[in-house]
């Protein structure tokens, strides 16, 4: 979490730094600030604002000052609320070195105690104030950066990416990494410094990713690294082919809604560009589809498909056990994805929330695979589970829409989706697409055991396609119900209980996330199965409770009954139902029906309908939706 923005350089630095806040605004966006060595009095010139980086920008137009090396920070706040204080830049006590911070520095209590004890004094609440207060002290006692430096770094624990402006080193920037992204874009005597590539993408494709525990030295024309025990590091300048995506919002009122009308086209663009991948022949035109020259495997000498995302073919066809690693949203797709494994492609699969995963034992089975699923390929949970499977040598495929991600870049293959960037705080098109992929693989790795036939594949394809179609129209269906009906009557409820089985239950859980995330309504998600064990208690004219069904004739029934129960003490029930589910139809005060469709896909099917009631309800409360209080797109810390 935190956005990071820096330049070297020979020009002026403040629009450039503005422009890479925004475009990191997905990393929290409770406060922004900026400092540059101001062109005229050689000081350090800052300006901080509370909320989102437009008042920053706003700030700044009252003042003039600018110069030809700065940094930024847009803040996600963990240590301290989002005042002005507590915003960064942060500096030593002479306000003559700032430093701007990703990440978390764990025992700054006991750094910041011994600095008190020694004459230093404090204005913020931050972790990141005290990392300013040792390079500070560090710099008086040491005669090199390098030595200032290492001295630091015996102190630091935790996890940071921090980029350092010192007035007295008027001609660079001091970058350090450990755990949390940082890279920098090499230009025409100038350096860009970032969280993310996005930052400078339109101005350079030449990108230094600085690799895990390692700082560097970055004037305009330098960059001087090391790793942490000072040997040197030979900067990897990497060509980063990657076209600048910005998403705006169009006719939209918000990114939410642009991005759920998006989900057909991300789904039929990521299962085309799997085809390429795999090899087949595309049968039409579409220029949103090219294989990027940066999808290459991690420059393993693999052939075909499997080579293509990383993965040894022998391994795919041995494949005997499958877990999925994620958070979120990607977690309720994983789980969706467990069924596609289970009953596809007959692995057992396990699925697993990587902050539980990290923490428990690990155990190794024979001819596993790990998959890792973060639209991000950031979320900082998923990465150290994937390292810790690294490090057992179990290899990891990850799958996720952001190309070049510390994830993408770390694992052993990837499958990268083509959702487009998500600018929404709540994952909308990415879950369905990530539906949609895990759907497609699980048909992959079954032909390639030999268990489906390659027509049987290439009707899943087609059922994609047709699910992405009822997807859409189902929102047209019902798009004006719920706006005039739906959003004002479902908006005065206090709380909701999402249920679903089987397949759905995963889908019921991604449900009660989305309308806690942007609506602040309390809901909660539970199987079906489970109401009479307890939540049963919960049922009352006041809490509405929302049922996905499923197409499975068995647990139809199951379903059924729990519906029956609901009915039985006088709930509100709110029911998303298939084509000639009848009787669980004739149950519900509110119900949505759509076409059926093959019974793995049915959450896929309900997706759009269920989120854009969400979406309504949530606009009638008029609630920031695209940047929910508390949130972030990416969630980089632990
Ligand atoms: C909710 C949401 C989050 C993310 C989670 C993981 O709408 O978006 O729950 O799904 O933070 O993020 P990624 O997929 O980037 O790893």
């Amino acid at each position: 979490m935190c956005g990071i923005v820096g330049y070297v350089g020979q020009k002026n630095c403040r629009e450039f730094v503005l422009e890479g806040l925004s475009r990191l605004e997905y990393r929290g966006y409770d406060s922004a600030g900026f400092v540059c060595i101001d062109q005229n009095n050689k000081h350090l010139s800052f300006a901080k604002e509370v909320g989102p980086v437009n008042r920053l920008k706003e700030a700044l137009e009252k003042v003039d000052y600018d110069g030809t090396i700065g940094i930024g920070h847009t803040r996600w706040a963990s240590h301290g609320p989002a005042e002005k204080k507590n915003a960064h830049p942060q500096f030593d006590c002479q306000k003559t070195l700032a430093v701007v911070h990703n990440g978390i520095i764990e025992g700054h209590n006991a750094i910041r105690k011994r600095l008190l004890q020694e004459g230093h004094w404090f204005d913020s609440i931050t972790d990141t104030e005290v990392a300013a207060h040792l390079l500070g002290e560090a710099i008086a006692f040491h005669k090199s950066l390098k030595a200032a430096i290492a001295s630091v770094l015996t102190q630091l624990k935790g996890a940071y990416a921090l980029v350092y402006l010192i007035e007295k080193e008027p001609e660079r920037l001091l970058l350090i990494r450990h755990k949390s992204p940082l890279v920098v874009g090499v230009g025409d005597s100038e350096m860009f410094v970032g969280s993310d590539p996005i930052v400078f993408i339109d101005r350079t494709n030449k990108v230094f990713f600085m690799p895990d525990d390692s700082y560097a030295i970055v004037s305009s024309n330098h960059i001087e690294a090391y790793d942490f025990q000072h040997n040197p590091i030979v900067p990897q300048i990497k060509i980063h082919d990657h076209l600048l995506e910005i998403s705006n919002k169009q006719e939209y009122e918000h990114f939410m809604i642009k991005e759920i009308y998006e989900q057909k086209r991300a789904i039929e663009n990521s299962i085309l560009f799997f085809k390429k991948l795999n090899g087949q022949l595309i049968d039409y035109k579409s220029d949103d589809v090219i294989v990027p020259a940066y999808v290459t495997n991690n420059n393993k000498d693999l052939e075909g498909f499997w080579g293509q995302i990383g993965l040894d073919i022998s391994h795919v066809k041995n494949l005997k056990n499958l877990d999925i690693i994620a958070a979120g949203t990607s977690w309720h797709a994983a789980y969706i994805g467990s069924y596609f494994f289970e009953g596809i492609a007959n692995i057992p699969t396990t699925v697993q929330l990587a902050s539980e995963h990290r923490y428990s034992k690990f155990f190794k089975k024979d001819n596993q695979l790990v998959l890792t699923i973060s639209q991000s390929g950031e979320t900082a949970d998923t990465l150290e589970s994937m390292r810790l499977v690294q490090k057992n040598d179990i290899p990891v495929v990850c799958i996720t829409n952001v190309a070049a991600s510390t994830m993408m870049r770390e694992a052993d293959g990837f499958l990268l989706m083509q959702a487009g960037v998500e600018r929404s705080v709540a994952s909308t098109k990415s879950f369905s697409t990530q539906i949609a992929s895990l759907y497609w693989l699980a048909h992959r790795i079954a032909v390639e055991k030999g268990i489906l036939s390659l027509q049987a594949m290439k009707e899943a394809e087609e059922q994609l396609s047709l699910v992405s179609e009822i997807l859409e129209c189902s929102i047209e269906n019902y798009k004006w119900e719920i706006m005039e009906k739906d959003a004002p009557f479902y908006s005065t409820f206090e709380r909701f209980i999402f249920l679903g089985r089987h397949i759905s239950y995963p889908f019921a859980l991604e449900a009660a996330l989305k309308l806690k995330e942007i609506s602040y309504i309390f809901a909660h998600g539970y199987p079906a199965g489970e109401l009479k064990h307890g939540p049963i208690a919960l049922v009352d004219e006041k809490t509405p409770v929302v049922i996905f069904s499923v197409l499975n004739d068995l647990i139809y029934e199951k379903l059924l009954s729990n519906a029956q129960e609901v009915k039985a003490r006088k709930g509100h029930l709110v029911v998303f139902a298939f084509e000639g589910q009848d009787e669980l139809i004739s149950l519900a005060g509110r119900c949505f029906v759509f076409p059926r469709v093959a019974p793995l896909l049915a959450p896929l099917a309900m997706t759009g309908v269920m989120q854009f009631w969400i979406y309504q309800i949530t606009k009638f409360l008029n609630r920031p939706i695209d940047m929910p209080r508390n949130l972030a797109k990416s969630v980089t810390i632990e």
